[in-house]
């Protein structure tokens, strides 16, 4: 069994003994793996932490607000770059192509602000299953050097690297973390982008942003440890009287302790089919709605 207060001491402890009079930089994605690492070093070093949270434009609805509230106390850096990642993946459907260009794209905006704020040291909220599920080449995070900041820190602290995830949740509770973020559902790095199959634009972004607050809405009861929506193709439909070729929506809905199994949840036959209902009225492009009954594995939680 973790003890919550002296890891949050050691935490503090150890970012104090790092960092000493130097200053440093944490990418805050808004996940709770970032806030809680963001929270420990404000309170370990306060102003002299940058927090820089980067609005790709493939964040959840109410992502971007949410995060400037919740971190209203600290020196937090917003970067507008929606432009310049949706530009950068313009024609892109290849899924690792599309997850490295989100990678660089962000190194380089991120590098920009370490420059600017002539940061010494870097924050990661790296937390135990990102370390083992990088080793084995799986996918790339970049919240674990999958992607080489070129920017000279004079070191790393990831505070948080012997955690899972329920650990971290707690830890976020224990140092007055809203419940939006302790209980917030873990959300891939390049964000949205790898539940659209293909090319993303900003018209599909938004179709699977809105889709993905309806299951998150009606799905709020169950214990889970993800649910969430997926754009996977299109597909024919019948809308008043035209036919139409809409988009499909996959809804995943699965339980885990770590991520790296997964069991799809067993929904009431009314709620998924209130949940297709809402999505096809609500969301005109949409013509299709399934629910996906695969376990990690064989599948991925994620789509890409
Ligand atoms: P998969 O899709 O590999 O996902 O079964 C396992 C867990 O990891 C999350 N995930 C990511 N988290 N950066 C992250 O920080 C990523 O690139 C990334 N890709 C997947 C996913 O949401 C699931 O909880």
């Amino acid at each position: 069994m973790l003890d919550i207060d002296k890891f949050i001491q050691d935490a503090i402890n150890e970012i104090r003994e790092k960092v000493r009079d130097g200053n440093a930089i944490i990418a805050l994605s808004g996940g709770v793996d970032s806030s809680v690492c963001t929270k420990l070093a404000h309170m370990a070093i306060g102003e002299r932490l940058t927090p820089v949270y980067v609005d790709t434009g493939l964040m959840r609805e109410g992502e971007t607000d949410q995060i400037k509230k919740v971190f209203s106390e600290t020196n937090l850096v917003v970067v507008d770059a929606r432009e310049e990642f949706f530009n950068a993946l313009k024609g892109v459907s290849d899924p690792e192509e599309k997850r490295k260009i989100i990678g660089e794209q962000f190194v380089r905006v991120f590098e920009r602000i370490a420059e600017e704020k002539k940061a010494d040291y870097l924050i990661q909220g790296t937390i135990y299953p990102d370390i083992i599920e990088s080793m084995g080449g799986i996918k790339s995070h970049h919240n674990v050097g999958g992607f080489p900041v070129k920017y000279a820190f004079k070191d790393v602290v990831e505070p948080l690297r012997d955690l899972y995830k329920d650990e971290v949740r707690e830890v976020a509770k224990k140092i007055g973390l809203p419940e939006e973020i302790s209980e917030r559902m873990p959300f891939p790095g390049p964000g949205l982008a790898v539940r659209v199959i293909g090319e993303v634009t900003p018209e599909n972004i938004e179709v699977v942003r809105r889709a993905t607050k309806i299951v998150e809405d009606e799905l709020e009861e169950y214990q889970k440890w993800q649910a969430f929506a997926a754009l996977v193709g299109k597909a024919t439909g019948v809308k008043g009287d035209i036919r139409v070729w809409g988009y499909i929506i996959s809804i995943r809905a699965v339980d885990s302790r770590d991520g790296m199994t997964a069991d799809p949840l067993s929904i009431e036959y009314g709620v998924l089919r209130k949940i297709a209902l809402r999505i096809t009225s609500e969301i005109p492009e949409v013509a299709r709605v399934v629910y996906d009954i695969t376990p990690k594995p064989p599948s991925t939680i994620e789509y890409e």
